[in-house]
């Protein structure tokens, strides 16, 4: 294995979308920002440089950063920030993992263009357990808005309402030629006929879920958050913010110029985000430049059974050189709703200002990390009674009960190192039931159930799938449902859980876990490198 050497110029750069410019926050000037390449037990040095008036942390999202927290990059929860001027080596290595991750500013709502692919490929000789693709291409959704990305979200906090959805959907940096604005004309893949391609998806979107689709082509997904999964073939892929998936794709049409569509999946019908599907094209070779492109209609936006359909269909390859290694005795078994809120706010419009929150609590950013805080053992930063379970449990998915204010709490829950959890992840009716994509920090997880309704601790479980159930990092929590997922606390650290949806994050659906050091050698979080950046 090899040391791979990254450096990260973080500058502003003018660039124009949907026919107008702004400046935004880049990786090197480049938006998507550059691919990190490595493989499978190499070590990893960014050399991060802040050129810009904000603070910077960088994620390496789907990384399990074993015994590294902090090279993971959350703002507040591993870190604090490398404020501007400064600089900051994030060193780690990647042990037991191979795929598709992704990197992202990981403060503020800097990731909306500050987010690049992280390709891990398997060990040297090490093939992959499906036929090998001639061509391997990433492809970041991501999402754009014309104004500044950071005054959106402030002018929101500030008037306690939701904020301004984006202007556009874009596929590798670019709304596309069916765009209100296509002067740009798009990303454009160009392929031979009679191969096969694999294509790399990551959703770098801030907000939304989104369906993938590219005409008159099926897809096979091979893998999900890096770990692979059993092949299926499928029309559309669901994806959700944080998430990646890689799909093979078959280049049987001779020729022609075939649409590729990313549309959002939104089943809450209050949100109306239609016309912002990204389109890109994909190009058979010496296909003439006039020809028509075949066109594709992505599904609608509320295609809950499209969606269902596709995640019903995911399954962990479970083979003897790639084992789902599913828990199945557990220590802590836990419940947490998660939803929106409300908090009184005299100077808001109705009263109220809108929060999210995990049982109840919402989460408060604390002024050191809460890290350096477990680590050195700094009081008054953090509590560790985060409750396992709601409080004052309820009809979660009936009609709203009477008072949705929420506790404010920087309050985790601690874990014994190896010790097993079983966490039931159970959407909330508050204000609206939605989507929420749920990450989890240094860990992968299975999916062992999921359904509608209120979860049922007496049947549910009886339905688990306990033998091949997908393993990843991000989990879609059904809108008006739950999902139930199992880990094993393996890895020492401070870990960080929340929704992957900007806006809910910053609303605070966000908590951590502290796993502690465990007996052996090890077993223990590693020394700060002496180059972490100080509040
Ligand atoms: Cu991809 Cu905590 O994030």
């Amino acid at each position: 294995c090899m040391v791979r050497h990254y450096k990260f110029n973080v500058v502003q750069k003018k660039t124009s979308r949907l026919c107008s410019s702004k400046p935004i926050v880049t990786v090197n000037g480049r938006y998507p920002g550059p691919t990190i390449y490595a493989r499978e037990d190499d070590t990893v040095l960014i050399k991060v440089v802040n050129h810009v008036k904000y603070n910077v942390s960088i994620h390496w999202h789907g990384i399990r950063q074993l015994r590294t927290g902090w090279a993971d990059g959350p703002a507040y929860i591993t870190q604090c920030p490398i404020q501007p001027g400064q600089n900051y080596v994030y060193n780690f290595t990647v042990t037991g993992q191979r795929g598709t991750l992704w990197w992202h500013a990981h403060i503020l709502w800097l990731r909306a263009t500050v987010h690049g692919a992280l390709v891990i490929l398997p060990k040297l000789g090490v093939p992959y357990p499906f036929p090998a693709p001639q061509k391997e291409v990433v492809v970041i959704l991501g999402e754009w808005w014309k104004s500044d990305v950071e005054s959106v979200i402030n002018q929101a906090l500030k008037s306690g309402s939701a904020p301004n959805v984006s202007d556009a959907h874009t596929i590798n940096g670019h709304p596309g030629p069916l765009s209100t604005c296509s002067s740009q004309g798009g990303f454009k893949l160009p392929v031979r006929p009679g191969k096969t391609y694999m294509l790399r998806i990551i959703n770098a979107a801030l907000n939304e879920e989104l369906f993938f689709k590219i005409a008159n082509h099926k897809l096979t997904v091979v893998e999900v958050d890096a770990v692979y999964t059993k092949p299926f073939k499928t029309d559309t892929v669901l994806i959700a913010p944080g998430q990646t998936t890689n799909v093979l794709l078959s280049t049987n049409h001779g020729t022609g110029k075939y649409l590729v569509a990313a549309s959002p999946f939104m089943d809450n019908p209050t949100i109306l985000v239609d016309n912002k599907t990204a389109t890109a094209t994909l190009h058979y070779m010496g296909t003439l430049e006039s020809t028509r492109t075949t066109l594709t209609a992505p599904p609608p936006q509320n295609a809950t059974l499209v969606a269902t359909k596709f995640t019903n269909s995911l399954r962990s390859l479970n083979s003897v050189k790639f084992p789902a290694r599913v828990p199945l005795k557990i220590d802590h078994s836990l419940l947490f709703t998660v939803g929106l809120g409300l908090h009184t706010c005299a100077s808001c419009a109705n009263g109220n200002r809108l929060v999210a929150d995990i049982n109840n609590v919402t989460f408060v950013m604390p002024k050191i990390s809460l890290l350096q805080a477990h680590f050195f053992n700094i009081s008054g930063v953090f509590t560790d009674d985060f409750p396992g379970n709601p409080l004052n449990p309820y009809n979660y998915t009936g009609p709203q009960p009477t008072n949705m204010q929420t506790m404010k709490g920087t309050r985790l829950y601690r874990l014994a190192y190896n010790s097993t959890v079983q966490l039931v992840l159970q959407d909330t009716g508050m204000i609206a039931p939605e989507n929420h994509p749920v990450h989890l920090h240094g860990f992968n997880f299975f999916e062992v159930g999921r359904g509608l309704g209120n979860f049922n601790p007496k049947k549910d479980p009886k339905r688990f799938n306990l033998i091949d159930p997908v393993e990843r990092n991000t989990i879609g929590v059904p809108s008006g449902g739950w999902t139930a997922i199992r880990f094993r606390a393996d890895n020492p650290g401070v870990w960080f859980m929340h929704c992957h949806l900007e806006v809910h994050t910053t609303w605070g659906l966000k908590m951590a876990f502290v796993v502690d050091n465990g007996k052996g050698p090890n077993e223990s979080v590693l020394p700060p490198p002496s180059d972490l950046p100080k509040c």
